[in-house]
């Protein structure tokens, strides 16, 4: 294990503006009682880091100016804090980026992801655009063998997928995928792995991400020249898909969820809405749908099943990450991302 430094140079949103960011020198954090250092590996960008990247009000309200953001993230343990017994130096971990104080309510009942007391990893403090970072060691999830290091940093969003889809029946179920940005399409290639009888995508425009979801195993693809609703009752025997999942945050989208999902069936929405989307109520009522909103990923439960697919090797994770770029390349992977002709977007840092 090579030596730590003293300090490195992190991706740091320092301006209080659309980009804003520069890559500036901070000390290499030393782990507290209970944390790990970790050297990063990989770090995906989300479209949290976008709403970061253009300050819109969100980012504005959450983000600490002098913060290095980045929350989708692999690497090894190279040291280890006071108190640590889990984890050893070397170990290979993802990092879920949900902090919990695990003794609220929530976190008791096992909803960790949205403890009372949370706060997000490269969102509330410093994370991954850099080489180094610290994590609450409950936090680094170890990564089994049969995870190739290239797929470790995109659980997080892979785990959005999984958490939404599995808020339904998948295997042998009609499910509906609603916005394929990289979650979207994540969600396509799970709902195949995990034995959909028949998997609809829709998004508005994107071709290049509609063609992905073809190539993953939609078996209908859907965009804004279709009449959604009609096309998709009509490929279900004229009663819509038993589980409906919205990753777009569009409100047309996820009318069309409601009005698609056959009666007694599930919508599960993890997409977040500009403002507040109006929405056909009475039919949730008299549809008698279970409606679900979603938040992160199960700790821990969607991460087990997650890894367990990981195993079984029957995803398609190249096709959805699109690019790998250098960690100094940031300022292009967030064009890539806003220009919107990608999957996924990964930094290398090794
Ligand atoms: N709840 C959570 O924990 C959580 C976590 C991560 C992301 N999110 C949210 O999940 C959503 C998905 O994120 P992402 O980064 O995968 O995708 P994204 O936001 O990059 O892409 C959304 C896609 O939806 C498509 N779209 C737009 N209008 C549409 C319509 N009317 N019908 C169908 N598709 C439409 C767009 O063309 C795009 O391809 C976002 O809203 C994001 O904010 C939520
Ligand atoms: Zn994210
Ligand atoms: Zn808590």
């Amino acid at each position: 294990m090579s030596e730590v430094p003293s300090t490195m140079m992190g991706w740091t949103k320092v301006r209080p503006e659309p980009d804003g960011f520069d890559l500036v020198e901070h000390v290499v954090p030393v782990p507290q009682a209970g944390e790990v250092l970790v050297k990063t590996h990989s770090t995906s960008i989300c479209g949290t880091d976008l709403h970061i990247w253009s300050w819109d009000e969100w980012g504005r309200s959450e983000v600490p100016l002098g913060t290095i953001t980045g929350h989708e993230t692999s690497g090894h343990i190279v040291a280890i804090g006071e108190g640590v017994s889990s984890h050893t130096v070397g170990d290979f971990v993802s990092i879920e980026c949900h902090l919990a104080c695990w003794e609220c309510e929530r976190c008791r009942e096992g909803n960790a992801h949205v403890c009372e007391n949370g706060a997000i990893f490269g969102v509330h403090r410093n994370g991954a655009f850099a080489p180094y970072f610290t994590v609450p060691a409950a936090n680094a999830r170890l990564n089994p063998d049969t995870i190739s290091a290239g797929d470790a940093s995109i659980q997080d969003p892979l785990g959005n997928a999984i958490h939404t889809l599995t808020g339904g029946p998948v295997k042998d179920s009609t499910v509906a995928i609603h916005g394929l940005g990289p979650i979207g399409l994540f969600a396509v290639d799970v709902a195949r792995a995990m034995g959909a009888k028949k998997i609809i995508a829709t998004d508005w425009d994107n071709q290049t991400r509609m063609d992905l979801a073809k190539e993953l195993g939609a078996d209908l693809v859907l965009g804004k020249d279709d009449d959604v609703v009609a096309e998709i009752l009509s490929a279900t025997g004229g009663v819509g898909v038993d589980n409906s999942c919205e990753f777009s945050g569009a409100a047309p989208a996820l009318n069309n969820a409601i009005k698609s999902t056959r009666n007694g069936g599930w919508l599960n929405i993890l997409g977040v809405y500009g403002s507040d989307p109006v929405v056909p109520v009475n039919d949730i009522v008299f549809r008698y749908l279970h409606v679900k909103g979603i938040n992160g990923r199960k700790m821990w439960q969607t991460w087990d099943t997650m890894q367990e697919l990981l195993a079984e090797g029957d995803l398609n994770i190249d096709k959805v990450v699109t690019h790998r770029l250098h960690w100094h390349d940031f300022q292009a992977a967030i064009a890539l991302m806003q220009e919107g002709n990608c999957g996924k977007v990964v930094l290398n840092f090794e």
